[in-house]
C-alpha cells in the first residue's frame, strides 16, 4: 500500500522506517524543511537504535522518500498517518494545533479518498473532531476520508522492536473497511513477513501482537490509559521505596515478589528518581485534564503525578544529607537522558537534579553515553565527558540519574581511586549496597538498607 507519513520527529520515522521495511511505498514529510533535508542526504535527525539501518535499507530498496512539499506526500498515498506533536499546554491540556493543521492540509491537498491515521497521542474524542474538520475544511465533497486511530506504544530505545513485536496493535475504526486497510497495512507484522532488524532473523519465539478493532474514542482512551497505569505503576513503587526507608525493608525484595504475582507483572516497578520523557508527564497531564472536562476527577493519577514531582526533591535531599554543604562542590552527574538507550532529554529527572545543584553552586561535570549535544544547549556551563571516568575524577560526589548499562559497568574499584570521595548516591538503584561499601563507598539508593 502507498503510506505517507506527515511528522518526522520518533513516531514518524520509526513508523515509517518499520512500515517500509515491511514492504510498503513509504513517503515522509515535514514542515521542517532542514529534517527533510537532512533525511534527503542520509542523515537520521534523532538517535534510536536500529532506526538509522533500517532508513538505510529501506531508502535502498526505494521504498522510503523524503519531501518537504506536504501536498505532494499527501496525493501521493492510500493511508495518511499522522505523527505530529501535541504538547501540553499550560494547563495540562494537550495542544492540538498540529492536527488542525494536517487536517486542512490533507483536506486543501488530497486528491482522492484517503484513509488518516491519527498516531500521534491525541485526547479521546479528537477522531470526532478530526472527522469533522476534514469535511469542514474540505473543497471537494466528493473526496471522501475516513478517520482512524492507531495509537503507538513505542519505547524510546526499543521502538522498532516494539514495532516489529508488538503486544498489541489497535485500531480504532467507525467503518470496517478502515480496519480492513489497517490490517493489511500490519499483515507483514501480524504474519512475521518482513527480516526482522533486531533479530537478524531469528526472532524469539513469542505470541504474535493481536490487532484489536475497537471504536475511535476507545482507541484514543486505551493509549492513555495504558500510560497513566505505567506511570501510577513507577509512583507506587516509589512509595513503597520510602516506605522501605522509614521501616528499613528492601524495595528491590519487595516489588520482586510483587512483580511475580501475574496479576502485578514485574515490569514498571522499579524506584528511583521517576518517570521522565516526553510521553509520561504529558500524557498523564491529559489525561487528568480530559477527565475533569467530562467532569470525572481522577485523584488517583493526580497523586501518581505528585509523587513523581516530589522525587527530584527525596534526591536532592540526600545529595545534601551526604554533601553538607553543596556550594562548591564537584559533583559527577552520570546520565542526562531521561532514560537508558535515548538521546531524549525532555523532562529528564537529571535535568531538575542538575537545575537544583546549580542553584546552590554546584561544580557539575556530567556524562552520558548519547545526549551531552543535547544537554549542552540547555546547560551550557556544565563540564561535559565522553568518558565516565573523566568525569568522576575529582569529584566528592557521583550521582547516578540514568540507568545506561555503561554506568552498571563502572569499576568503582578503579573509580573510588580518582573521586575526590568515595561517595555514591545513585537514584536507579543500580548497584548493590553490600558491594558498594565493601569497597569503601558510602551508598546512598532508593528505598533500601
Ligand atoms: C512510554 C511507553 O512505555 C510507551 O508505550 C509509549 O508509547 C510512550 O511512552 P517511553 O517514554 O519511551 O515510553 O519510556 P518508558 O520506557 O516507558 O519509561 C518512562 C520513564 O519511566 C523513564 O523515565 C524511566 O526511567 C521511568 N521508569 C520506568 C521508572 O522510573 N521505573 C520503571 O520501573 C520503569
Amino acid at each position: 500500500m502507498r503510506l505517507s507519513v506527515i511528522g518526522c520527529g520518533y513516531v514518524g520515522l520509526v513508523t515509517g522506517a518499520c512500515l517500509a521495511e515491511a514492504g510498503h511505498q513509504v513517503v515522509c514529510t515535514d514542515i521542517d524543511s532542514e529534517r527533510i533535508a537532512k533525511l534527503n542526504a542520509g542523515g537520521v535527525p534523532i538517535y534510536e537504535l536500529h532506526l538509522s539501518q533500517i532508513l538505510k535499507s529501506a531508502r535502498a530498496a526505494g521504498k522510503i522518500s523524503y519531501t518537504a512539499n506536504g501536498g505532494e506526500a499527501i496525493r501521493a498515498s492510500d493511508a495518511i498517518f499522522i505523527c505530529v506533536g501535541t504538547p501540553p499546554k499550560e494547563n495540562g491540556e494537550a495542544d492540538l494545533s498540529a492536527i488542525d493543521h494536517c487536517a486542512r492540509q490533507i483536506a486543501a491537498e488530497a486528491n482522492g479518498p484517503k484513509l488518516v491515521i491519527e498516531k500521534s497521542t491525541v485526547p479521546a474524542r479528537t477522531g470526532i473532531e478530526l472527522t469533522r474538520a476534514l469535511a469542514a475544511y474540505g473543497r471537494n465533497d466528493q473526496i471522501k476520508f475516513r478517520v482512524a486511530s492507531n495509537p503507538e506504544f513505542l519505547r524510546e530505545g526499543t521502538a522498532v522492536e516494539d514495532f516489529f513485536h508488538p503486544d498489541r496493535i489497535v485500531v480504532g475504526v467507525e467503518d470496517p473497511s478502515a480496519a480492513e486497510d489497517l490490517r493489511e497495512i500490519y499483515r507483514p507484522i501480524i504474519e512475521r513477513r518482513f527480516t526482522c532488524p533486531v533479530h537478524n532473523g531469528t526472532c524469539p519465539p513469542g505470541p504474535r501482537g493481536e490487532l484489536l478493532v475497537t471504536t475511535i474514542n476507545s482507541a484514543e482512551l486505551i493509549k492513555h490509559a495504558s500510560n497513566s497505569f505505567l506511570a501510577l505503576k513507577i509512583s507506587y513503587a516509589n512509595v513503597i521505596a520510602d516506605l522501605c526507608e522509614r521501616i528499613g525493608a528492601d524495595v528491590e525484595e519487595v516489588t520482586r515478589a510483587m512483580g511475580l504475582d501475574p496479576r502485578i507483572g514485574g515490569q514498571f516497578l522499579k524506584a528511583g528518581l521517576g518517570f521522565g520523557g516526553f510521553c509520561f508527564p504529558k500524557d498523564v497531564q491529559a489525561f487528568i485534564h480530559l477527565a475533569a472536562s467530562v467532569g470525572v476527577d481522577f485523584d488517583i493519577l493526580k497523586a501518581a503525578e505528585r509523587v513523581n514531582k516530589e522525587r527530584i526533591g527525596r534526591y536532592t535531599e540526600k545529595i545534601r544529607k551526604a554533601l553538607w554543604v553543596v556550594k562548591g562542590k564537584r559533583v559527577a552527574v552520570l546520565g542526562l537522558a531521561f532514560k537508558a538507550n535515548t538521546d531524549d532529554i525532555r523532562f529528564a529527572p537529571a535535568l531538575e537534579v542538575i537545575r537544583e545543584l546549580l542553584a546552590e553552586g554546584a561544580e557539575v561535570h556530567a556524562t552520558d553515553p548519547e545526549a551531552i549535544p543535547r544537554t549542552q544547549a540547555v546547560f551550557p556551563q556544565l563540564h561535559y565527558h565522553d568518558d565516565p571516568y573523566a568525569a568522576l575524577k575529582h569529584a566528592d560526589a557521583a550521582l547516578v540519574c540514568t540507568e545506561w548499562d555503561a554506568f552498571k559497568k563502572i569499576d568503582w574499584e578503579r573509580a573510588g581511586k580518582l573521586m575526590a570521595r568515595k561517595l555514591v548516591i545513585d537514584g536507579r538503584n543500580l548497584y548493590s549496597p553490600e558491594s558498594m561499601r565493601a569497597l569503601g563507598f558510602q551508598y546512598h539508593c532508593f528505598g533500601r538498607p
